[in-house]
């Protein structure tokens, strides 16, 4: 046996047990007649001593060691003198009588702590070092009691996992496809899955009734914290259900979590329409950790010469609990936030209303007092409140509104990763329009139903048709978006066609859907959660790419193995590629 024991298990019931042990030297200790060292192991460390005068080779051949060497000791659990209450193990150490290189380290190039000194791209290109570190380890650890607790609980309730292929065709979910060139079928390439949304649609046409998969995805995007070009879906299919029993089903799995996982109880999630989403918060995906919620100053705040309300589409605003004691420089310092390119906002009106009972802000040439109050009241403000407010073109005012609220939540400590606040976002709209090439685009994907009370509307009025969609969102991150899906032919037929399809063109890319249509599909619907993204949520961060082991970089490169990269001649000839 290689040995007896892990590394995180031993304590004072173990005393005077021979034990044989195997791990990596964290840390050497020197001190004079004594050498001690932390071993580890994924499970926790403990500690070694070695004894000069009682054996001087073994303890010598111990001081030679380097960090990261991977070592086998057998010896005896003895109680140690000074107590570490820190650490399960540290009431005890081994007093080590045979020791056994089992490997030899170079010198890491960062060091293996929980604050580690390695800049990103050297964790990333060596990744098997970081993931040493108890961070990166947690998060594997969490990763896989989250799936664990996914599979438990959604085979409780019958559902099955099944896989689908890779290797397919293109998948409608709005970014590139991965291709893949086919040797066998010279010219012609797969597509790498951006989800497996038509197999488990079919999956439904072949009566499986409820599907789930944890599973890859691959979408060839720009990438963002919470974004990587391959990343993994929980993906959920359930036949002869409405939109309410898979809101239903899916708050029940996501409840078990954040229970499981957080020990966090949460009630009913709060449901909101996209229109209300955008019009309270600016967002399709509002953080409700903290409350900031939009008002509409539009009709009470023009003709006053203001030019910029004068002209504005909408002027709203939001109140700032208890900042009105805000500075000039602080004020000056969201202003030219707003004024960033990344947010874009020509920019920021402010009124302190203050303890005092005087009222500040920053357009008092235009504004009276009694207007002044009207906004405090509008906007339920009270004294010591800061009120701040922009106005615009109606789309981009809301949207840079929105950054602001969530910068100054951030600012003020409001963004609380131990709280979790999640919400269903209902009611999309069906379509929406791209102006690159001017026609409408499904806004979720084109198997998505509309509300059968506006089905009507599609020809007549296509911007106005809502989606029977709907996205899961925490704290301020989308982390779940599904929809009762088309599954009657013509209907998907007259959908390919207000999104620009021919008919040959639909054929070509979906006609095995709509040919499977045609043998009695059941009513359906489903949702994927971006499974990485509730990694990073649950364990407090918003990036994802410390859940994931071997994650890409900004660039979509894996600097560790240094991929994507060229292939050979020979590979592109047989693939019949022609070389660039
Ligand atoms: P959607 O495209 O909304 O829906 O994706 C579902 C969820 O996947 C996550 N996600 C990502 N996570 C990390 N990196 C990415 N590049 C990335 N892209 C998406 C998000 C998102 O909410 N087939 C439909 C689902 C359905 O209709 O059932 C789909 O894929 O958290």
């Amino acid at each position: 046996m290689f040995r007896t024991h892990n590394l995180g298990e031993l304590n004072i019931t173990n005393k005077d047990q021979q034990v044989t042990l195997c791990g990596w030297v964290h840390k050497t200790r020197d001190l004079g007649g004594m050498t001690f060292i932390d071993l580890r192991d994924r499970y926790g460390i403990t500690q070694l001593a070695f004894n000069l005068e009682k054996n001087s080779e073994l303890c010598l051949k111990a001081r030679s060691l380097g960090r990261e060497f991977v070592i086998q000791v057998a010896g005896k659990v003895i109680e140690r003198s000074s107590k570490n209450l820190q650490i399960s193990t540290g009431e005890i150490e081994i007093e080590v009588l045979q020791l056994n290189i089992l490997n030899i380290s170079k010198t890491p190039p960062f060091t293996i702590e929980d604050q580690s000194d390695g800049g990103d791209e050297l964790r990333m290109k060596y990744r098997y070092l970081d993931i040493r570190r108890n961070v990166i380890k947690d998060n594997l650890l969490l990763r896989n009691k989250i799936s664990l607790e996914t599979r438990k609980y959604l085979s409780n309730i019958d559902f099955i996992e099944v896989e689908t292929p890779y290797l397919i065709k293109s998948t409608p979910e709005g970014a590139r496809d991965f291709i893949v060139p086919s040797r066998m079928n010279q010219g012609q390439f797969y597509a790498l899955p951006q989800s497996p949304q038509t197999f488990k649609q079919l999956l439904m046409v072949g009566g499986m009734d409820k599907y789930y998969q944890i599973v890859k995805c691959f979408r060839d995007e720009d990438l963002r914290a919470d974004r990587q070009p391959e990343f993994t879906q929980i993906d959920c299919e359930m036949s002869f259900v409405d939109q309410e029993e898979i809101l239903m089903t899916f708050e029940g799995l996501t409840k078990h979590l954040i229970k499981e996982i957080k020990g966090v109880e949460i009630n009913e999630f709060p449901k909101i329409s996209y229109d209300e989403a955008i019009s309270l918060y600016g967002s399709d995906k509002p953080d409700i950790r903290f409350d900031m919620k939009f008002i509409d100053f539009t009709k009470s705040s023009k003709g006053y010469n203001f030019q910029v309300f004068d002209n504005a589409e909408i002027i709203i605003g939001f109140v700032v609990k208890g900042c009105a004691n805000f500075s000039r420089k602080q004020l000056d310092k969201l202003i030219d936030f707003v004024k960033t390119p990344q947010v874009g906002a020509t920019g920021l009106i402010y009124c302190k209303f203050n303890e005092d009972g005087t009222i500040k802000s920053s357009v008092d040439k235009f504004f009276s007092d009694e207007i002044k109050n009207i906004w405090k009241e509008n906007a339920s403000c009270n004294e010591g409140d800061l009120l701040l407010m922009m106005s615009g073109e109606t789309e981009k005012t809301r949207k840079a509104l929105g950054t602001l609220r969530l910068k100054l939540a951030e600012d003020l400590n409001m963004r609380n990763p131990k709280e979790f606040a999640p919400l269903w976002v209902v009611d999309f709209p069906l379509l929406e329009w791209d102006e690159d090439s001017q026609r409408y685009h499904a806004m979720h994907h084109p198997f998505t139903a509309p509300k059968t009370e506006d089905i009507a509307k599609i020809k007549t009025d296509p911007k106005s048709v809502r989606a029977n969609a709907y996205d899961l969102v925490l704290n301020g991150n989308e982390i779940g978006g599904g929809s009762i899906r088309i599954h009657d032919k013509e209907l998907q037929k007259q959908m390919f066609t207000h999104l620009g399809f021919t008919d040959e063109e639909a054929k070509e890319q979906f006609g095995f859907l709509m040919d499977a249509f045609e043998y009695g599909a059941p009513p359906h619907g489903g949702i994927a959660f971006g499974f990485d993204r509730l990694c990073a949520i649950l364990g407090g961060e918003e990036s994802i790419r410390d859940f994931i082991a071997f994650p890409k970089n900004n660039s979509g490169r894996d600097v560790m193995i240094d991929s994507p990269s060229y292939i050979s001649k020979d590979q592109l000839d047989e693939l019949k590629i022609r070389n660039l």
